[in-house]
């Protein structure tokens, strides 16, 4: 198996001195090529700050972060920010959509820094603004879609380059089940067909369900880990009764 994430006893502290917290607390793990992870844990388990130091978008205060077998903190800024736009796609829980560009333009942002032909980011575009059901909102502003609209916009951005490695916060966590089974579904999709690899940050267990591997987090440490063998069904409750032993998850009946 290809590892493709190599995390090394990585610390994240904010502060300093007395007030000092450390978020992350030497957390090693590694996910192969081709995988579908999840990570769970109570709110302020660090999990956001766990995904931003594994996708290159913040640093951490010690320890080794690999993608590929590289080290992406000896990466110049300049072939780290190529990097991040041609081969990861990004779905922030804030979103971060550009609130000066329409939706179309948000999205094909990633495609235009990086002239692809127009005729390509027109079908790319009308490929997933079909999947996500967006089509209708494409020159609307970011102000004016609802907040559910906000999300599949900011996953149609992320997945508009077919990018090898996805990193998801919360992907779901506005959308209706109807919408979010739809992003769920064009994910697993692209983790089985295209051999992208995703890392998902999610609370809900009907949204970990759709990964093969489960990883939780309490308190910036590993806490355990749930790998998906039977049924989705099966793996849900495997989740859930993770969940209520880690503690702050309720038991919901989604089948
Ligand atoms: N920039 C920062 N400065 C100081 N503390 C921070 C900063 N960012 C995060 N924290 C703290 O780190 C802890 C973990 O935050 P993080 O956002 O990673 O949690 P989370 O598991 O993603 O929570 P949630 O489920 O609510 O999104 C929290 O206690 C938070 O207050
Ligand atoms: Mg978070």
């Amino acid at each position: 198996m290809e590892k493709i994430i190599e995390i090394q006893h990585v610390s994240k502290s904010y502060g300093y001195l007395l007030n000092k917290v450390k978020v992350l607390d030497d957390l090693s793990f590694s996910v192969n090529k081709g995988e579908f992870v999840g990570i769970m844990g109570p709110s302020g388990a660090g999990k956001s700050t766990l995904l931003n130091v594994i996708s290159t978008v913040d640093t951490p205060s010690s320890g080794l972060v690999k993608i590929s077998g590289k080290n992406i903190l000896e990466m110049r800024s300049g072939q780290l920010s190529d990097f991040r736009r041609r081969k990861i796609g990004f779905i922030f829980q804030d979103f971060n959509l550009v609130e000066s560009l329409n939706v179309k333009d948000n999205i094909l942002l990633p495609l235009a820094i990086d002239h692809i032909p127009v005729h390509t980011m027109e079908e790319r575009l009308q490929h997933v603004a079909e999947i996500l059901n967006i089509e209708k909102i494409l020159t609307a502003y970011p102000a004016a879609v609802s907040i559910g609209q906000k999300q599949r916009v900011a996953a149609a951005r992320a997945l508009i380059v077919n990018p090898m490695l996805i990193f998801a916060d919360e992907p779901t966590g506005s959308l209706d089940s109807k919408a979010a089974a739809e992003l769920l579904q064009y994910m697993s999709e692209m983790n089985r067909q295209d051999r992208a690899t995703i890392v998902m940050v999610t609370h809900d267990p009907y949204t970990a369900s759709y990964c093969n591997r489960v990883l939780f987090i309490k308190d910036g440490s590993f806490f355990s880990e749930v790998v998906r063998q039977g049924s989705r069904e099966q793996f849900f409750n495997q989740v859930i009764d993770m969940q209520a032993t880690i503690g702050g998850g309720n038991r919901l009946d989604h089948f």
